[in-house]
């Protein structure tokens, strides 16, 4: 079995740092997102240790989880923020995020999100394509601001992994290719209201090879030093985010290894390096509690029928991703072969198939891995309030996100006159 080191068995219970699993069900129900304070600390310090006196800023990618209380959490720890919209740039502000330690992602943020971003002074706009370039400098102008701009490149690189979560190939929708990267540097140094100050990449999530983020970073400290030599001062490199984690058997690298791969090229430059891990900082600090609703054994299949679903836990369905699924008490009786699947009407609705497991009904299940990509991609599909999102510190339990009400679900909604 994989260790999972802030969520172990003490006494026959499955438990996250000193608080079983069994006790957070029965006071908030399920299914029920639970996080490990410890870890998601412990993650973020091995990050930035690994910089050791290299001048950086972590910026937490926001999609991967972008729950207030985990913000807090980071914000308090000296985190910056990688965002993708204007609702996640509320957020970090909410929490007293310090725009300053902020980068904005994306191919298409709107006027009205650039200009958010622009009235608090963020750090920098990630900037995609010529077309963004240019809207970006025409909104500065009216506001009088001048824009920080780091280019996003697309080194072409393949980074191994699924291929809706690759991003840094050149059929990709994502970055300005490769060899046009300079030409854009050139004419957006000539732009009125924009300061070019960045370069950037992502080359996709869940990586767990070292070769492809070498590779990107060797082919990105080499267009630095020709835009240097074309005075192009650049002030800070953003080595984007993508480490992955072990759900299954991978063994992915540490943080410190990830990192040294990534500055390996620098030598002596003393650029201030940037990165936005998502997924490794939150994953593996996560799990979604649901339990068996229903055991249903066919001549062909067993079916444990649980409480959470697609709209909950999306990956497994969109990826055909693999999550862990724990029992929270263990039992000992004979395990059979069960696919674990959620209530909602679609074959595609599974959290795990095959998964060897002793189980009655009623019994309690953990998907593992579920910190990163849980929450944040999940839907009210099937009319499903949310699940409600529980934080343990040691021995305490925090409610961060209370479960969605029925009436909630349609509180947005107008019935014709
Ligand atoms: N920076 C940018 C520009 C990104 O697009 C992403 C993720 C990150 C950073 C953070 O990447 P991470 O460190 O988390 O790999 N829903 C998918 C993952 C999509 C990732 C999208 N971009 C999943 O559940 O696997």
């Amino acid at each position: 079995m994989i260790g999972f080191p802030f969520f172990t068995y003490r006494a026959s219970t499955l438990s996250a740092e000193s608080v079983s699993l069994d006790k957070i069900a029965r006071e908030f129900g399920t299914p029920c997102y639970v996080y490990s304070q410890a870890a998601l600390d412990k993650a973020y310090r091995e990050f930035d240790a690994a910089f050791s006196d290299r001048d950086h800023l972590l910026c937490y990618a926001v999609k991967a989880n972008p729950n207030i209380a985990i913000l807090d959490l980071f914000a308090k720890l000296g985190s910056g923020f990688d965002i993708v919209s204007g609702g996640e740039l509320q957020r970090v502000l909410k929490v007293g995020g310090d725009p300053k330690k902020i980068v904005f992602s994306g191919v298409g943020k709107n006027s009205a999100e650039i200009q958010a971003a622009l009235s608090v002074n963020i750090l920098c706009f990630n900037v995609e394509s010529e077309a963004e370039l240019l809207v970006l400098n025409q909104i500065a102008k009216g506001m009088n601001k001048i824009a920080p701009v780091s280019i996003r490149v697309n080194p072409d690189v393949d980074a191994k992994t699924h291929p809706y979560i690759a991003t840094g190939l050149k059929e990709n929708k994502f970055g300005v290719p490769f060899n046009e990267a300079e030409k854009l540097y050139l004419s957006g140094k000539e732009l009125s209201n924009i300061r070019m100050t960045g370069l950037d990449f992502h080359i996709g999530s869940q990586l767990t090879d070292l070769s492809p983020f070498s590779e990107a970073s060797e082919k990105v400290i080499g267009l630095l030093d020709r835009l240097e030599s074309k005075k192009i001062k650049i002030d800070h490199l953003d080595f984007g985010g993508g480490l992955g984690i072990r759900y299954s058997k991978e063994n992915p690298p540490s943080a410190q290894n990830y990192i040294t791969a990534l500055c390996a090229g620098l030598e002596n430059r003393t650029h201030r390096i940037l990165i936005e891990p998502g997924r490794s900082l939150v994953g593996n600090a996560g799990v979604l509690l649901t339990r068996v609703e229903y055991l249903k054994h066919t001549p062909h299949r067993n079916f444990a029928i649980v409480d959470a679903a697609m709209n909950d836990l999306l990956r497994p369905a969109l990826y055909n991703a693999y999550h862990e699924i724990l029992p929270v008490i263990i039992n000992e009786q004979k395990a059979k072969s069960y696919q674990i699947v959620g209530p909602v009407c679609e074959t595609g609705d599974f959290l795990g198939y095959d998964r060897k497991i002793s189980l009655s009904q009623g019994d309690l299940l953990a998907v593992m891995s579920a910190g990163a990509y849980g929450m944040s991609m999940s839907s009210n599909y099937n009319s499903r309030p949310r699940a409600p999102e529980v934080m343990v510190d040691y021995d305490s339990i925090h409610l961060i996100r209370k479960r969605e009400s029925i009436d909630e679900l349609f509180a947005n909604e107008i019935i014709l006159p």
